[in-house]
Protein backbone atom coordinates (compact mmCIF):
# COMPACT_ATOMS: atom_id res chain seq x y z
CA UNK A 1 0.00 0.00 0.00
CA UNK A 2 1.39 3.54 -0.43
CA UNK A 3 0.12 6.62 0.49
CA UNK A 4 0.18 10.18 -2.02
CA UNK A 5 0.42 13.30 -0.50
CA UNK A 6 0.11 16.62 -2.44
CA UNK A 7 -0.21 20.17 -1.50
CA UNK A 8 -2.22 21.64 -4.52
CA UNK A 9 -1.83 25.66 -6.17
CA UNK A 10 1.30 25.01 -7.87
CA UNK A 11 1.00 26.05 -11.50
CA UNK A 12 3.03 23.00 -14.23
CA UNK A 13 5.63 23.71 -16.36
CA UNK A 14 8.02 21.76 -18.61
CA UNK A 15 8.39 19.03 -20.57
CA UNK A 16 7.60 15.26 -20.43
CA UNK A 17 8.40 12.06 -22.20
CA UNK A 18 5.65 10.00 -21.94
CA UNK A 19 6.12 6.23 -20.61
CA UNK A 20 5.52 3.21 -23.13
CA UNK A 21 1.88 2.27 -22.89
CA UNK A 22 0.54 -0.14 -20.43
CA UNK A 23 -1.89 -1.63 -22.39
CA UNK A 24 0.01 -2.09 -25.61
CA UNK A 25 3.27 -4.02 -23.87
CA UNK A 26 0.74 -6.53 -21.55
CA UNK A 27 -1.02 -8.12 -25.11
CA UNK A 28 2.16 -7.71 -26.73
CA UNK A 29 4.42 -9.26 -23.72
CA UNK A 30 1.69 -12.46 -24.16
CA UNK A 31 2.59 -12.88 -27.70
CA UNK A 32 6.31 -13.14 -27.16
CA UNK A 33 4.97 -16.71 -26.07
CA UNK A 34 3.31 -17.46 -29.85
CA UNK A 35 6.26 -18.97 -31.26
CA UNK A 36 9.81 -19.72 -29.56
CA UNK A 37 11.67 -16.70 -30.53
CA UNK A 38 14.05 -13.96 -28.79
CA UNK A 39 11.76 -10.66 -28.56
CA UNK A 40 13.72 -7.10 -26.96
CA UNK A 41 11.13 -4.76 -26.53
CA UNK A 42 12.47 -1.57 -25.77
CA UNK A 43 10.21 1.45 -24.01
CA UNK A 44 8.84 -1.05 -21.39
CA UNK A 45 7.24 0.86 -19.00
CA UNK A 46 8.25 -0.47 -15.16
CA UNK A 47 4.61 -1.28 -13.91
CA UNK A 48 3.52 -3.90 -11.18
CA UNK A 49 1.24 -5.19 -14.53
CA UNK A 50 4.49 -5.86 -16.73
CA UNK A 51 6.71 -6.97 -14.02
CA UNK A 52 3.67 -9.76 -13.18
CA UNK A 53 3.63 -10.85 -16.59
CA UNK A 54 7.20 -10.84 -16.54
CA UNK A 55 6.54 -13.56 -13.80
CA UNK A 56 4.18 -15.66 -15.57
CA UNK A 57 6.71 -15.57 -18.46
CA UNK A 58 9.08 -17.55 -16.18
CA UNK A 59 6.92 -19.24 -14.69
CA UNK A 60 6.17 -20.95 -18.45
CA UNK A 61 9.85 -21.01 -18.69
CA UNK A 62 10.89 -18.43 -20.77
CA UNK A 63 13.93 -16.59 -20.00
CA UNK A 64 12.89 -12.95 -18.86
CA UNK A 65 15.98 -10.24 -18.80
CA UNK A 66 14.91 -6.19 -17.89
CA UNK A 67 17.71 -3.85 -18.60
CA UNK A 68 16.22 -0.28 -17.87
CA UNK A 69 13.19 -0.03 -20.38
CA UNK A 70 14.20 -2.59 -22.03
CA UNK A 71 13.19 -6.43 -21.72
CA UNK A 72 14.55 -9.97 -23.60
CA UNK A 73 12.18 -12.64 -23.30
CA UNK A 74 13.32 -15.77 -24.79
CA UNK A 75 10.77 -18.07 -25.25
CA UNK A 76 12.62 -20.91 -27.00
CA UNK A 77 12.40 -23.04 -23.68
CA UNK A 78 8.36 -22.54 -23.29
CA UNK A 79 6.50 -25.50 -21.28
CA UNK A 80 3.13 -25.36 -20.53
CA UNK A 81 3.64 -25.25 -16.63
CA UNK A 82 1.30 -24.33 -14.15
CA UNK A 83 0.85 -20.38 -13.08
CA UNK A 84 0.43 -19.28 -9.37
CA UNK A 85 -3.21 -17.95 -9.64
CA UNK A 86 -2.12 -15.16 -7.33
CA UNK A 87 -0.08 -13.81 -10.59
CA UNK A 88 -2.79 -13.93 -13.03
CA UNK A 89 -5.70 -12.98 -10.75
CA UNK A 90 -3.39 -8.90 -10.21
CA UNK A 91 -4.67 -8.36 -13.48
CA UNK A 92 -7.41 -8.68 -16.68
CA UNK A 93 -4.76 -8.99 -19.19
CA UNK A 94 -4.18 -12.00 -17.83
CA UNK A 95 -6.62 -13.58 -20.03
CA UNK A 96 -4.46 -12.84 -22.77
CA UNK A 97 -2.51 -15.59 -21.67
CA UNK A 98 -5.55 -18.04 -22.80
CA UNK A 99 -5.07 -17.15 -26.90
CA UNK A 100 -1.16 -17.24 -26.62
CA UNK A 101 -0.90 -20.53 -25.11
CA UNK A 102 -3.29 -22.29 -26.74
CA UNK A 103 -1.71 -20.90 -30.27
CA UNK A 104 1.77 -21.88 -29.01
CA UNK A 105 0.92 -25.31 -27.01
CA UNK A 106 -2.69 -26.41 -28.40
CA UNK A 107 -3.48 -25.45 -24.77
CA UNK A 108 -3.96 -23.11 -22.38
CA UNK A 109 -5.43 -22.28 -19.00
CA UNK A 110 -5.58 -19.20 -17.00
CA UNK A 111 -7.22 -17.97 -13.58
CA UNK A 112 -10.25 -15.93 -13.96
CA UNK A 113 -8.87 -12.88 -14.69
CA UNK A 114 -8.57 -9.91 -12.22
CA UNK A 115 -7.88 -6.14 -13.21
CA UNK A 116 -10.16 -2.53 -11.76
CA UNK A 117 -13.71 -3.20 -10.35
CA UNK A 118 -15.47 -1.41 -13.08
CA UNK A 119 -18.56 -3.07 -12.49
CA UNK A 120 -19.08 -6.50 -14.31
CA UNK A 121 -16.10 -7.40 -16.72
CA UNK A 122 -17.45 -10.75 -19.12
CA UNK A 123 -15.16 -12.87 -20.78
CA UNK A 124 -17.98 -15.03 -23.07
CA UNK A 125 -16.52 -13.08 -26.05
CA UNK A 126 -13.16 -13.85 -25.66
CA UNK A 127 -14.03 -17.66 -25.34
CA UNK A 128 -16.41 -17.47 -28.24
CA UNK A 129 -13.78 -16.00 -30.27
CA UNK A 130 -11.46 -19.47 -29.00
CA UNK A 131 -14.39 -21.55 -29.80
CA UNK A 132 -14.60 -20.14 -33.76
CA UNK A 133 -11.24 -21.69 -34.17
CA UNK A 134 -11.66 -24.65 -32.80
CA UNK A 135 -11.28 -24.29 -29.39
CA UNK A 136 -13.01 -26.57 -26.33
CA UNK A 137 -13.49 -24.17 -23.24
CA UNK A 138 -13.80 -25.41 -19.77
CA UNK A 139 -14.59 -22.87 -17.03
CA UNK A 140 -14.76 -23.95 -13.42
CA UNK A 141 -15.29 -21.33 -10.77
CA UNK A 142 -11.64 -20.25 -10.82
CA UNK A 143 -10.15 -21.30 -14.13
CA UNK A 144 -10.75 -20.72 -17.70
CA UNK A 145 -8.76 -23.63 -20.23
CA UNK A 146 -9.05 -23.75 -23.74
CA UNK A 147 -7.71 -26.97 -25.91
CA UNK A 148 -7.53 -26.86 -29.31
CA UNK A 149 -4.47 -29.15 -30.79
CA UNK A 150 -5.30 -28.29 -34.41
CA UNK A 151 -6.26 -24.10 -34.17
CA UNK A 152 -8.42 -23.61 -37.48
CA UNK A 153 -9.19 -19.86 -39.21
CA UNK A 154 -12.70 -19.04 -39.28
CA UNK A 155 -15.10 -15.62 -39.16
CA UNK A 156 -15.01 -14.50 -35.72
CA UNK A 157 -17.88 -11.36 -35.36
CA UNK A 158 -17.72 -9.47 -32.44
CA UNK A 159 -21.11 -8.09 -31.73
CA UNK A 160 -19.94 -5.54 -29.85
CA UNK A 161 -16.30 -3.97 -30.05
CA UNK A 162 -13.83 -5.89 -27.29
CA UNK A 163 -9.93 -4.85 -27.12
CA UNK A 164 -9.07 -7.69 -25.13
CA UNK A 165 -11.07 -10.27 -27.17
CA UNK A 166 -9.86 -9.23 -30.54
CA UNK A 167 -6.32 -9.34 -29.33
CA UNK A 168 -6.84 -12.73 -27.95
CA UNK A 169 -7.85 -13.94 -30.97
CA UNK A 170 -5.62 -12.43 -33.08
CA UNK A 171 -3.55 -14.15 -30.77
CA UNK A 172 -4.51 -17.51 -31.12
CA UNK A 173 -5.44 -16.84 -34.96
CA UNK A 174 -1.87 -16.44 -35.51
CA UNK A 175 -1.34 -20.41 -34.89
CA UNK A 176 -4.41 -21.49 -37.03
CA UNK A 177 -4.55 -23.27 -40.07
CA UNK A 178 -6.18 -20.75 -42.90
CA UNK A 179 -7.09 -17.00 -43.33
CA UNK A 180 -8.99 -15.56 -39.86
CA UNK A 181 -11.27 -12.85 -40.63
CA UNK A 182 -12.99 -11.15 -37.42
CA UNK A 183 -15.43 -9.05 -37.57
CA UNK A 184 -16.48 -5.81 -35.52
CA UNK A 185 -12.94 -5.83 -33.90
CA UNK A 186 -11.93 -3.16 -31.82
CA UNK A 187 -9.98 -0.52 -33.23
CA UNK A 188 -7.89 1.01 -29.97
CA UNK A 189 -4.73 1.96 -30.90
CA UNK A 190 -2.45 -0.70 -29.24
CA UNK A 191 -4.41 -3.10 -31.43
CA UNK A 192 -2.47 -1.49 -33.93
CA UNK A 193 0.65 -2.26 -32.19
CA UNK A 194 0.40 -5.92 -31.15
CA UNK A 195 -0.25 -6.48 -35.03
CA UNK A 196 2.76 -4.68 -35.87
CA UNK A 197 4.35 -6.55 -33.24
CA UNK A 198 3.49 -9.84 -34.24
CA UNK A 199 3.94 -8.73 -38.21
CA UNK A 200 7.75 -8.42 -36.63
CA UNK A 201 7.84 -12.30 -35.63
CA UNK A 202 6.78 -13.40 -38.81
CA UNK A 203 2.75 -12.97 -38.78
CA UNK A 204 0.36 -11.89 -41.57
CA UNK A 205 -1.87 -9.89 -40.44
CA UNK A 206 -3.88 -6.80 -41.86
CA UNK A 207 -6.51 -4.38 -40.38
CA UNK A 208 -5.94 -3.66 -37.53
CA UNK A 209 -7.40 -0.13 -36.16
CA UNK A 210 -10.42 -0.78 -38.48
CA UNK A 211 -13.15 -3.07 -37.85
CA UNK A 212 -12.17 -5.93 -39.69
CA UNK A 213 -8.45 -8.03 -39.02
CA UNK A 214 -7.31 -10.57 -41.69
CA UNK A 215 -4.62 -13.16 -40.41
CA UNK A 216 -3.21 -15.18 -42.60
CA UNK A 217 -1.08 -17.69 -40.70
CA UNK A 218 2.56 -16.75 -39.48
CA UNK A 219 6.19 -18.01 -40.81
CA UNK A 220 7.75 -17.83 -37.49
CA UNK A 221 11.42 -15.44 -36.78
CA UNK A 222 14.18 -15.91 -34.59
CA UNK A 223 14.64 -12.86 -33.16
CA UNK A 224 12.16 -9.58 -32.92
CA UNK A 225 13.50 -6.39 -31.68
CA UNK A 226 10.24 -4.05 -31.00
CA UNK A 227 9.55 -0.40 -29.18
CA UNK A 228 6.20 -0.19 -27.40
CA UNK A 229 4.34 2.64 -28.61
CA UNK A 230 3.18 6.19 -26.30
CA UNK A 231 0.52 5.72 -23.32
CA UNK A 232 -1.75 7.63 -24.58
CA UNK A 233 -3.68 7.88 -21.13
CA UNK A 234 -0.68 8.70 -19.27
CA UNK A 235 -0.26 11.54 -22.03
CA UNK A 236 -3.72 12.51 -21.23
CA UNK A 237 -3.08 12.44 -17.40
CA UNK A 238 -0.46 14.70 -17.58
CA UNK A 239 -2.62 17.03 -20.38
CA UNK A 240 -5.39 17.40 -17.58
CA UNK A 241 -3.38 17.46 -14.54
CA UNK A 242 -1.47 20.99 -16.57
CA UNK A 243 -5.27 22.00 -17.98
CA UNK A 244 -6.60 22.08 -13.92
CA UNK A 245 -3.53 23.45 -12.60
CA UNK A 246 -2.86 26.45 -15.28
CA UNK A 247 0.85 26.47 -16.90
CA UNK A 248 2.35 25.13 -19.89
CA UNK A 249 3.50 22.01 -20.55
CA UNK A 250 4.76 19.72 -23.26
CA UNK A 251 4.38 16.06 -23.59
CA UNK A 252 7.21 14.36 -25.66
CA UNK A 253 6.79 10.92 -27.36
CA UNK A 254 3.40 10.52 -27.87
CA UNK A 255 1.02 10.19 -31.01
CA UNK A 256 -1.21 13.59 -30.93
CA UNK A 257 -3.91 11.87 -32.80
CA UNK A 258 -4.34 9.21 -30.25
CA UNK A 259 -5.54 12.32 -28.21
CA UNK A 260 -7.36 14.13 -30.47
CA UNK A 261 -10.66 13.53 -28.16
CA UNK A 262 -8.69 14.62 -24.89
CA UNK A 263 -7.15 17.66 -26.80
CA UNK A 264 -10.46 18.93 -28.53
CA UNK A 265 -12.46 18.78 -24.90
CA UNK A 266 -9.02 20.68 -23.27
CA UNK A 267 -9.17 23.12 -25.92
CA UNK A 268 -12.89 24.21 -26.08
CA UNK A 269 -12.40 24.45 -22.10
CA UNK A 270 -9.82 27.49 -23.10
CA UNK A 271 -6.60 25.66 -23.43
CA UNK A 272 -4.26 26.48 -25.61
CA UNK A 273 -3.18 22.96 -27.48
CA UNK A 274 0.21 22.69 -30.33
CA UNK A 275 0.68 19.49 -31.43
CA UNK A 276 3.78 18.55 -33.22
CA UNK A 277 4.88 15.42 -34.93
CA UNK A 278 5.58 13.73 -31.50
CA UNK A 279 4.49 16.21 -29.02
CA UNK A 280 1.34 18.53 -27.79
CA UNK A 281 1.88 21.43 -25.62
CA UNK A 282 -0.81 22.29 -23.86
CA UNK A 283 -0.99 26.40 -22.16
CA UNK A 284 -3.70 26.89 -19.44
CA UNK A 285 -4.46 30.07 -17.37
CA UNK A 286 -5.94 27.39 -14.63
CA UNK A 287 -9.88 29.42 -15.41
CA UNK A 288 -10.90 26.69 -17.60
CA UNK A 289 -15.21 26.29 -18.68
CA UNK A 290 -16.95 22.81 -18.89
CA UNK A 291 -16.90 21.00 -22.47
CA UNK A 292 -20.39 20.24 -22.32
CA UNK A 293 -21.28 16.96 -22.43
CA UNK A 294 -18.50 13.78 -22.74
CA UNK A 295 -19.47 10.71 -23.79
CA UNK A 296 -17.10 7.51 -23.70
CA UNK A 297 -17.06 5.41 -26.34
CA UNK A 298 -14.87 2.42 -28.17
CA UNK A 299 -11.72 4.24 -30.34
CA UNK A 300 -11.74 6.62 -31.83
CA UNK A 301 -14.58 7.85 -29.74
CA UNK A 302 -13.73 9.76 -26.29
CA UNK A 303 -11.76 6.73 -23.93
CA UNK A 304 -13.16 5.34 -21.28
CA UNK A 305 -9.54 5.20 -19.60
CA UNK A 306 -9.79 9.35 -19.97
CA UNK A 307 -12.76 10.19 -18.38
CA UNK A 308 -11.43 9.99 -14.71
CA UNK A 309 -9.07 12.51 -15.37
CA UNK A 310 -10.81 15.01 -17.53
CA UNK A 311 -14.03 14.71 -14.98
CA UNK A 312 -11.35 15.77 -12.20
CA UNK A 313 -10.03 18.67 -14.65
CA UNK A 314 -13.79 19.88 -14.91
CA UNK A 315 -14.78 20.05 -11.12
CA UNK A 316 -13.56 23.88 -10.74
CA UNK A 317 -14.28 24.08 -14.97
CA UNK A 318 -17.01 27.26 -15.24
CA UNK A 319 -20.55 25.54 -15.67
CA UNK A 320 -22.03 21.97 -15.94
CA UNK A 321 -20.29 19.66 -17.86
CA UNK A 322 -22.39 15.70 -18.62
CA UNK A 323 -20.20 12.72 -18.51
CA UNK A 324 -22.04 9.57 -19.75
CA UNK A 325 -19.90 6.64 -19.57
CA UNK A 326 -20.96 3.99 -21.90
CA UNK A 327 -18.02 1.01 -21.68
CA UNK A 328 -18.20 -0.01 -18.04
CA UNK A 329 -21.25 0.51 -15.30
CA UNK A 330 -18.84 1.12 -12.28
CA UNK A 331 -16.58 3.43 -13.87
CA UNK A 332 -17.97 6.62 -11.71
CA UNK A 333 -16.49 5.52 -8.24
CA UNK A 334 -14.08 8.31 -8.44
CA UNK A 335 -17.17 11.04 -7.62
CA UNK A 336 -17.74 9.74 -4.31
CA UNK A 337 -14.16 10.54 -3.15
CA UNK A 338 -13.82 13.79 -5.46
CA UNK A 339 -16.93 15.09 -3.41
CA UNK A 340 -15.36 14.84 0.00
CA UNK A 341 -12.41 17.52 -1.77
CA UNK A 342 -15.79 19.93 -2.28
CA UNK A 343 -16.41 18.82 -5.63
CA UNK A 344 -20.44 19.65 -6.73
CA UNK A 345 -21.09 16.42 -8.59
CA UNK A 346 -24.12 14.36 -8.73
CA UNK A 347 -24.38 11.00 -10.57
CA UNK A 348 -27.22 9.15 -11.75
CA UNK A 349 -26.24 5.62 -12.76
CA UNK A 350 -24.17 6.15 -15.58
CA UNK A 351 -23.95 9.80 -15.65
CA UNK A 352 -22.16 12.30 -13.67
CA UNK A 353 -23.44 15.90 -13.90
CA UNK A 354 -20.49 18.14 -12.67
CA UNK A 355 -21.19 21.44 -11.98
CA UNK A 356 -17.96 23.51 -11.70
CA UNK A 357 -17.12 25.13 -7.93
CA UNK A 358 -14.52 28.15 -7.63
CA UNK A 359 -12.40 26.14 -4.84
CA UNK A 360 -11.80 22.17 -3.86
CA UNK A 361 -10.38 21.70 -0.56
CA UNK A 362 -7.95 18.94 0.05
CA UNK A 363 -8.82 16.03 2.05
CA UNK A 364 -7.85 11.89 2.77
CA UNK A 365 -9.33 9.92 0.42
CA UNK A 366 -9.08 6.73 -1.24
CA UNK A 367 -8.38 5.89 -4.97
CA UNK A 368 -10.54 3.20 -6.11
CA UNK A 369 -9.18 2.13 -9.62
CA UNK A 370 -6.19 2.95 -11.45
CA UNK A 371 -7.78 6.08 -13.70
CA UNK A 372 -9.95 7.07 -11.05
CA UNK A 373 -6.71 7.39 -8.21
CA UNK A 374 -4.93 9.52 -11.75
CA UNK A 375 -8.29 11.81 -11.13
CA UNK A 376 -7.91 12.50 -7.31
CA UNK A 377 -3.90 13.31 -8.30
CA UNK A 378 -5.61 15.58 -10.72
CA UNK A 379 -7.91 17.08 -8.45
CA UNK A 380 -5.88 17.29 -5.47
CA UNK A 381 -3.02 19.41 -7.33
CA UNK A 382 -5.69 21.91 -7.78
CA UNK A 383 -7.31 21.44 -4.07
CA UNK A 384 -6.25 24.12 -1.17
CA UNK A 385 -4.51 22.55 1.65
CA UNK A 386 -3.06 18.98 1.57
CA UNK A 387 -4.46 15.71 -0.09
CA UNK A 388 -3.87 12.29 1.16
CA UNK A 389 -4.75 9.30 -1.28
CA UNK A 390 -4.48 6.06 0.14
CA UNK A 391 -3.31 3.68 -2.64
CA UNK A 392 -3.71 0.06 -2.75
CA UNK A 393 -1.20 -0.42 -5.58
CA UNK A 394 -3.46 0.65 -7.94
CA UNK A 395 -2.11 3.85 -9.41
CA UNK A 396 1.29 1.90 -9.56
CA UNK A 397 -0.19 -0.71 -11.68
CA UNK A 398 -0.45 1.72 -14.29
CA UNK A 399 1.77 5.43 -13.82
CA UNK A 400 5.66 4.62 -13.90
CA UNK A 401 7.03 7.49 -11.66
CA UNK A 402 4.22 9.81 -11.66
CA UNK A 403 5.20 11.48 -8.74
CA UNK A 404 8.78 12.32 -9.72
CA UNK A 405 7.27 13.74 -13.12
CA UNK A 406 4.77 15.55 -11.57
CA UNK A 407 7.38 16.99 -9.05
CA UNK A 408 9.88 18.09 -12.57
CA UNK A 409 6.56 20.35 -13.76
CA UNK A 410 6.36 21.69 -10.05
CA UNK A 411 3.96 20.10 -8.74
CA UNK A 412 4.39 19.53 -4.59
CA UNK A 413 3.69 15.84 -4.15
CA UNK A 414 5.16 12.64 -2.56
CA UNK A 415 4.43 8.85 -2.79
CA UNK A 416 5.85 6.51 -0.35
CA UNK A 417 5.27 2.89 -0.40
C1 LIG B 1 -9.19 -2.71 -22.21
C2 LIG B 1 -8.19 -1.92 -21.41
C3 LIG B 1 -8.90 -1.00 -20.43
C4 LIG B 1 -9.91 -0.14 -21.16
C5 LIG B 1 -10.85 -0.97 -22.02
C6 LIG B 1 -11.78 -0.15 -22.90
C7 LIG B 1 -6.27 -3.41 -21.29
C8 LIG B 1 -5.39 -4.26 -20.44
N1 LIG B 1 -7.33 -2.84 -20.69
O1 LIG B 1 -9.92 -3.52 -21.28
O2 LIG B 1 -7.91 -0.18 -19.81
O3 LIG B 1 -10.69 0.56 -20.21
O4 LIG B 1 -10.08 -1.83 -22.90
O5 LIG B 1 -11.05 0.69 -23.71
O6 LIG B 1 -6.02 -3.22 -22.48
N2 LIG B 1 -17.15 -7.15 -22.83
C9 LIG B 1 -18.07 -8.17 -22.87
N3 LIG B 1 -17.60 -9.45 -23.06
C10 LIG B 1 -16.29 -9.74 -23.19
C11 LIG B 1 -15.35 -8.67 -23.15
C12 LIG B 1 -15.83 -7.40 -22.97
O7 LIG B 1 -19.27 -7.94 -22.75
O8 LIG B 1 -15.93 -10.91 -23.37
C13 LIG B 1 -17.62 -5.75 -22.64
C14 LIG B 1 -17.07 -5.13 -21.36
O9 LIG B 1 -17.85 -5.45 -20.23
C15 LIG B 1 -17.11 -3.65 -21.69
C16 LIG B 1 -16.83 -3.62 -23.20
O10 LIG B 1 -17.08 -4.94 -23.67
O11 LIG B 1 -18.39 -3.12 -21.47
C17 LIG B 1 -15.41 -3.22 -23.56
O12 LIG B 1 -14.50 -3.99 -22.83
P1 LIG B 1 -13.08 -4.41 -23.44
O13 LIG B 1 -12.81 -3.58 -24.64
O14 LIG B 1 -13.03 -5.88 -23.57
O15 LIG B 1 -12.10 -3.97 -22.27
P2 LIG B 1 -10.81 -4.73 -21.79
O16 LIG B 1 -10.13 -5.39 -22.94
O17 LIG B 1 -11.13 -5.54 -20.58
Amino acid sequence: MGIWKLHGGDRLYGEVTIQGAKNAVLPILSAALVTGCVTTLENVPRLRDVENTLRILECLDCRVERDGNRVTVDSRPARLNPVPPELMTRMRSSVLFLGAMTARFGAGCVSMPGGCMLGPRPVDLHLRALETLGGEITVTDETIACRAPRLRGGHIHFPTPSVGATENALLAACAAAGETVITGAAREPEIGDLQNFLRAMGAEITGAGTDTVRIRGMTPREEVTYSVMPDRIAGATILCAAAACGGDVTVRQVVPEHLDTVTDALFSMGCGIQTGRNTVRLTSDGCLRSPGVIETRPYPGFPTDAQPVLLAACLKAEGVTEFRETIFSGRLRHTRELMKLGADIRVDDRTALVTGVPVLTGAAVTAMDLRGGAALIVAGLTAEGETEIVDRDLITRGYEHLDRILRALGADITYSD
